[in-house]
């Protein structure tokens, strides 16, 4: 393991004004993406999307990583592998590694995420391939009664055991619990959960030695949930967020990149806006957005090859705003 490695590619991941796009649907997520649009996920089409969005010229002014999925990593654009497509941008290449979250036995409603299995091997593949971080995201699901604590800390073990390989591969892992924004709870319930959650991954990140500086935390904002009648305002959400993070998440860890979850462009982008006007945090507060970085691209695109000019333009647009939204600047 290189410290170094590890705390270098860490900070230029959160360099100022810039974030991760989160372009590592799995073959089931991309095909409800397009479903949008009318089209069929195939490795043809699923790419000619993802090239649309890495060919954006500019991007790599506010894009400063991309997760890929395992399909795309082995992909080229141009006769170019994706993973030195993107280096010779300036954006670093990183890889899904989770293989999804499944049932969780004897907890009905709640899940555990798999992937563990032979996970060295696969992380020395993807770093051969050009890949310098991962990514494995756990779900927690707020319902009555859940998530239970035994949920909970399965997940939290299986991200410090994922987190532990990675590093040891010189790979940054970006540590994804999430806790799902679609219930009807309130602000308050998301606060608890999302607490005690962060106190469980970082309890179970430091038994298993994982270096704080060499890692990337990415989590939900703590937000009502989608169903829930009162909605808080961007401001309770930054102000509920930050409270909440300051509280359990060490301080040597350089950034914290937050996942849209399902809120729309704006509602993403202005909450980080909120997050970033509250001064004193001892880490970047950045993003790593799928839906709310792609949405607009997607639509504009809608599979054809003459609105790849439009759909750029959305997409860098997109971008602009959430970095701006980063450097707490209004756009
Ligand atoms: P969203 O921003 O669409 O939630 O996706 C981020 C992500 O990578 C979820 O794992």
């Amino acid at each position: 393991m290189d410290i170094n490695v590890l705390k270098q590619t860490a900070r230029v991941m959160v360099a100022l004004g810039k974030g991760i796009l989160a372009a590592d649907e799995s073959s089931k997520t991309i095909q409800k993406r397009f479903d949008k649009i009318g089209l069929t996920s195939t490795p043809e089409t699923n790419l000619a999307y993802r090239t649309m969005l890495f060919t954006t010229s500019g991007i790599a002014d506010y894009i400063s990583g991309v997760i890929l999925y395992d399909e795309t990593i082995r992909q080229s654009i141009d006769g170019t592998p994706v993973p030195q497509f993107l280096e010779s941008k300036g954006i670093i290449p990183g890889i899904k590694v989770d293989k999804g979250a499944w049932k969780l036995a004897n907890f009905p409603g709640e899940k555990v995420t798999e992937g563990l299995d032979e996970l060295r091997d696969r992380l020395t593949e993807y770093k051969e391939m050009g890949a310098r971080f991962a990514k494995w995201r756990a779900v927690i699901t707020i319902v009555e009664g859940i998530p239970s604590d035994t949920c909970i800390w399965a997940n939290a073990e299986s991200l410090a055991r994922y987190a532990s390989l990675c590093q040891e591969a010189d790979i940054v892992p970006i540590v994804e619990p999430e806790v799902l924004m679609d219930a009807d709870n309130t602000l308050a319930v998301c606060q608890d959960v999302t607490e005690k959650t962060l106190k469980a991954v970082f309890e179970r990140l430091a038994a298993h030695k994982v270096i704080l500086e060499g890692m990337i935390l990415k989590p939900n904002m703590v937000i009502s949930g989608k169903k829930c009648p009162t909605q808080a305002s961007a401001k309770e959400i930054a102000k509920a967020t930050v409270e909440t993070f300051k509280k359990v998440v060490p301080s040597p860890m350089p950034g914290i990149v937050f996942l849209s979850g399902g809120q729309s462009p704006d509602e993403a982008t202005t909450n980080l806006y909120e997050i970033n006007l509250i001064e004193g945090s001892p880490w970047q507060l950045s993003y790593s957005y799928g839906r709310a970085l792609q949405d607009e691209a997607l639509t504009a695109w809608a599979g054809k090859e003459e609105n790849v000019k439009l759909a750029q333009q959305a997409f860098l647009e997109r971008s602009k705003k959430v970095s701006l939204a980063r450097q707490a600047k209004p756009s």
